[in-house]
């Protein structure tokens, strides 16, 4: 694929790779830290991007809240290989991940709109995902100063206009 980066499923040896790239962002407050046990602990919602140097160039997660609901989570793409698609592609491949377990309703809560809206999210209301508001929001320090945007996608109409 484009910049020679290779997307495959997580294993658990690259936690520790995930944690620092992830940890990268966190350090601007773009994303949440995740220490490696936390990313271990999950490592079959993860995928990553690797590249030629079998070096870990990019991460996401699929995140469950409900049967049929799940955040696109802890996406990240190294500076080096930005804006050559990989960051498409590491979303793309969790929701394949989200199709093969059956979850069509995907949202993210992110701080870079522009980059959900050229991949095809639809800007929505948070409110739409009491899930996440009772597991994650109540208990976030900037809960009242949130200005993370809500986007989803519904995969099932995704994958029935592609056929
Ligand atoms: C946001 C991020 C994942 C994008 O990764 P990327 O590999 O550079 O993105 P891609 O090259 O796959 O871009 C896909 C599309 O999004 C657009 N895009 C990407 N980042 C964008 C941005 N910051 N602003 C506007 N458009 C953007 C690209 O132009 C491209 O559009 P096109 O298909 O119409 O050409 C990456 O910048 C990143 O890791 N940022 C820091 C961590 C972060 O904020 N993660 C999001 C947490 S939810």
């Amino acid at each position: 694929m484009t910049a020679d980066v290779v997307i495959r499923r997580a294993r658990a040896a690259d936690a520790v790779a995930i944690a620092e790239l992830v940890a990268t962002f966190a350090a601007e407050a773009l994303m949440l830290r995740r220490t490696p046990e936390m990313v271990e602990l999950a490592i079959d919602d993860y995928v990553v991007g690797v590249n030629t140097r079998g070096q870990i160039v990019a991460c996401g997660a699929l995140k469950e809240y409900s049967p049929s609901v799940a955040e696109i989570a802890a996406i990240a793409v190294s500076r080096d290989v930005h804006g050559c698609g990989v960051g498409k592609a590491i979303v793309s491949a969790v929701e394949t991940l989200a199709l093969k377990r059956g979850v069509y309703d995907v949202f993210a809560l992110t701080l870079q709109p522009a980059f959900f809206a050229a991949i095809g999210y639809q800007r929505v209301d948070r409110a739409r995902y009491p899930e996440k508001i009772r597991r994650d929001c109540l208990g976030c320090a900037r809960r009242f100063a949130c200005n993370e945007i809500c986007f989803a996608k519904n995969l099932r109409l995704e994958s029935r206009a592609a056929a």
